[in-house]
């Protein structure tokens, strides 16, 4: 087994210390939050992530996992050292890599002989050489550090399943003993095992995700079409679907992408192609007709509710996709945002997200106002609308929500319902890129 430090206990930094200790391998978490650490250490998880909070638990109760605020212990525990630490944009889309740096810079200065730093937080291109070049310049005289690059493909919702059944393994690296150590670490995975340079892994990540992104725009681009002419794009996807070179997945046409990665990642992607002289308006569209989904889904509510002034629009799901309590770059957060200024009444119901949603939109009574359930978000509203698809919104009781609606009008943000059925059941029922239901009044 092979003692790990894992730098930063967020998103991915806590999936992959528990991960790991479930593999066996002994893991120290390193935080400056002590807040957050003494919560880890009663093996409670800060964030809901299905699956995450019982290894949390196992395994500090196991003492597999310990936790610390001390960087420099952190840095003397292990030769591997895993970078987990926040890359938050900043405002012009770059990402801010001070907590990376500071990292670097800590470690260098207190590790004594070999260290393996390994990239996994989302980072530009390059950023395993600026880690490089920080490490030399502070490090020890009796310190080797060497870099190497890890992207993690984790989805929110099912990291644990992704971070152990992965589809791929990428290993970015620059030394055999790097290759070596990290080989050693996965060895026990099944799934293929990509060993490249670092430029190489960095690049894979985020090709990766603008591929996934681009497809999303892709879709809601067919499926505005879809709109003027009559056709409907879950059998237009379906349809392109079954082409093995094409793939039914991320397919799915509806209040565009959203999450910490793909905006992100996408706006980073297009300034370092840009930064090396390389023209990226393909991915400037995907960015741009993804922010644009927001003001269809507004249309639609135009198209039903005539005026948006003063009516009651209740809101279900407002985590950026379901599973999660996330709601970062969520479609929610920005059509609140406009429907408040309506300004429209506005009940929101999430199973998750509604503490942090609360955190950016606290309830104003009769403006904003957070439900117990869909029923009572839908109870004398004039229009429903699904933002994210929780599997609790396809089996409600829609007779009931009906019944305590002003007028049955029903968005759906994620085309997730029928409309055959909505129709049966009486609702106007307008979704993405398929015929909307609407009653000649
Ligand atoms: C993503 C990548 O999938 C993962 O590999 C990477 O490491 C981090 O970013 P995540 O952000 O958790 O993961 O969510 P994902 O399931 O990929 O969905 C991203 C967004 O795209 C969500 O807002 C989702 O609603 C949206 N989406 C996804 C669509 O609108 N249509 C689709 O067909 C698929």
């Amino acid at each position: 087994m092979v003692p790990l430090t894992v730098i930063g206990t967020g998103y991915v930094g806590l999936v992959t210390a528990a991960c790991f200790a479930e593999m066996g391998h002994p893991v120290l978490g390193v935080d400056r939050d002590r807040e957050k650490l003494n919560l880890l250490r009663t093996g409670t998880c800060p964030f809901y992530e299905p699956g995450l909070d019982a290894l949390v638990a196992k395994h500090v109760g196991s003492g597999r996992i310990t936790f610390t605020d001390d960087l420099i212990h952190g840095a003397r525990a292990s030769r591997i050292i895993f970078i987990c630490v926040g890359t938050p944009p900043l405002p012009d889309g770059q990402a801010d890599l001070s907590q990376v740096e500071e990292v670097a810079r800590q470690i260098a200065e207190h590790a004594d002989g070999y260290r393996l730093l390994v990239e996994k937080s989302t980072v530009p291109v390059r950023t395993a050489q600026w880690i490089k070049r920080t490490c030399a310049l502070f490090r020890r005289s009796n310190a080797q550090i060497d870099v190497a690059s890890n992207p993690e493909f984790l989805r929110e919702g099912s990291a644990v399943h992704d971070f152990l059944h992965p589809d791929r393994i990428v290993l970015g690296v620059e030394s055999d003993e790097g290759r070596d150590q990290l080989l050693k670490l996965y060895k026990s995975f099944t799934c293929p095992i990509l060993v490249t340079n670092i430029a190489t892994a960095e690049l894979i990540k985020h090709a990766s995700n603008a591929f996934l992104a681009m497809k999303i725009s892709f879709v809601n681009f067919a499926a505005d079409v879809c709109e003027r002419v009559g056709a409907d794009i879950g059998q237009v996807a379906e349809g392109m679907g079954f082409d093995q070179r094409i793939g039914r997945a991320f397919l799915y046409a509806g209040a565009g992408y959203g999450g910490s990665c793909f905006p992100k990642d996408v706006k980073a992607f297009m300034r370092m192609a840009e930064e090396v002289g390389v023209e990226a308006g393909l991915l400037r569209e995907v960015d741009r007709i993804n922010d644009l989904r927001i003001e269809r889904l507004l249309a639609k509510l135009r198209e039903a509710l005539w005026v948006i002034n003063g009516k009651t629009i209740a809101v279900l799901g407002l985590a950026f996709k379901p599973n999660t309590d996330d709601i970062r770059e969520a479609p929610s957060l920005r059509l609140i945002g406009r429907l408040a200024e309506g300004p429209a009444r506005l009940r929101l119901y999430d199973p998750q997200a509604m503490g942090r949603m609360r955190e950016v939109f606290p309830a104003v009574p009769g403006r904003i106002e957070y439900a117990a359930s869909p029923a009572e978000a839908a109870q004398g509203a004039e229009a429903v609308v699904v933002l994210t698809e929780w599997e609790e919104f396809k089996t409600l009781d829609f007779e009931t929500l009906k019944r305590g609606m002003r007028t049955p009008i029903i968005v759906d943000g994620r085309n997730m319902l029928d409309p055959a059925e909505m129709a049966q059941l009486g609702f106007e029922y307008y979704s993405v890129g398929r015929p909307a239901i609407r009653h000649a009044f």
